[in-house]
């Protein structure tokens, strides 16, 4: 079974051609519009909505280069949550294509996609996983679901206000790093000598004690803007203050995330912890969740995908779409884009 799987939620245009059951994956392309948008230090949603628009015949023909198009099975394509103009471009691409070749259609969710990229590996399906605390950590979204199989998932936990990759993406903006702000941050505090560390700036670790599976990361961008206002104007743009910074911020998002996601997993006495997003393709977020599980819980798994299927990609459409199958329709009208679509 050949499945194509269509991502276009942000400001990535995703074609992937994965085979199933082996999950091989045939083509995985990823046109990224990081170099338009970074002018603007964020996402602008209708030029986003336009590059897809020019973007996604180019990424199909590059995806079925080596393919029989017409052998495919299955579309899957992301409905939502992301932002809606974008969403539709990559649904009546989909709907074209599955007109065209009279192939069903399976909306996909964006959220799922990301925590079932950890099961593009075969091996993993193997394994006795269930229930597991997921945590996917995105620009748009910070959530915390407890799994109990493929396709049973609950809402347990979400960020109040800013997504973690949007804290990420902010504070670099303060401090000049440019966009995507997450992995421009991340280098730069790997660059750190803890000798050098002198001005230590320090932030809150917000909602960290309180009993709930809740974040908030807003506080933390507008404590780093006080704290990077309070300095001189020297220090500020010196790059002994910008390393500093971003390793204390990184620090605590961490913090955060590892406190309330062992919480949780404690609580609902998981056997295993999923990550997905962008934001954990993180190498020190990697670091410490593989420390911590080691020093704090026996016998607990621990799945993070490879960091190329962590930011936005199409074969974790294609392998949700392969689990969601059931939800396969040809009544393509019904395909719609859903914004603000939920894990109930
Ligand atoms: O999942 P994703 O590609 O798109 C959304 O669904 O939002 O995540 C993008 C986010 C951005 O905020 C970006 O700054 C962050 O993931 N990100 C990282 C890293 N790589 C990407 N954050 C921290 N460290 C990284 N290495
Ligand atoms: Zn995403």
């Amino acid at each position: 079974m050949k499945i194509l799987g269509i991502e276009t939620s942000c400001d990535d245009t995703c074609i992937s051609v994965t085979k199933v059951k082996s999950f091989e994956i045939i083509s995985n392309i990823v046109s990224s519009q990081v170099k338009l948008h970074a002018k603007y230090g964020g996402v602008w949603p209708f030029l986003a909505k336009r590059e897809h628009q020019k973007d996604l015949p180019i990424v199909l023909k590059k995806a079925t280069k080596n393919i029989d198009i017409s052998k495919i099975d299955l579309i899957g394509v992301t409905i939502g949550p992301g932002l809606e103009p974008c969403l539709w471009q990559g649904i009546n691409f989909a709907k074209d294509l599955a007109e065209k070749l009279n192939k069903p259609i399976v909306p996909v969710n964006h959220i799922k996609a990301h925590i079932l990229a950890n099961f593009l590996d075969y091996q993993t399906r193997q394994r006795n996983l269930f229930p597991a605390i997921c945590l996917v950590v995105s620009g748009g979204h910070t959530q915390l679901i407890l799994m109990r199989d493929i396709g049973k998932y609950r809402l347990i936990g979400e960020t109040r206000d800013d997504a973690a990759g949007e804290c990420f993406d902010k504070v670099a903006r303060i401090l000049g790093l440019g966009y995507p702000g997450g992995p421009a941050i991340a280098v730069t505090a790997a660059n750190l000598k803890p000798k050098t560390y002198n001005l230590k700036p320090k932030l809150p670790r917000p909602m960290i004690y309180q009993k709930n599976y809740d974040f908030s990361f807003s506080g933390l961008k507008t404590a780093v803007l006080y704290d990077f206002r309070a300095r001189p104007p020297k220090i500020r743009k010196s790059k002994e203050y910008i390393q500093e910074m971003c390793f204390e911020i990184q620090q605590a998002i961490i913090d955060v995330l590892i406190h309330k996601t062992l919480r949780a997993t404690k609580d609902f006495k998981a056997k295993s912890i999923i990550l997905g997003g962008g934001v954990a393709a993180n190498d020190e977020l990697r670091r410490q969740f593989a420390l911590n599980l080691k020093s704090e819980i026996l016998n607990l798994k621990f799945l993070v995908p490879p960091k190329i299927f962590c930011t936005d990609n199409a074969a974790m459409v294609a392998v949700t779409a392969y689990f969601h199958k059931k939800e396969a329709t040809k009544n393509w009208q019904i395909v719609k884009a859903e914004a603000n679509l939920r894990i109930s």
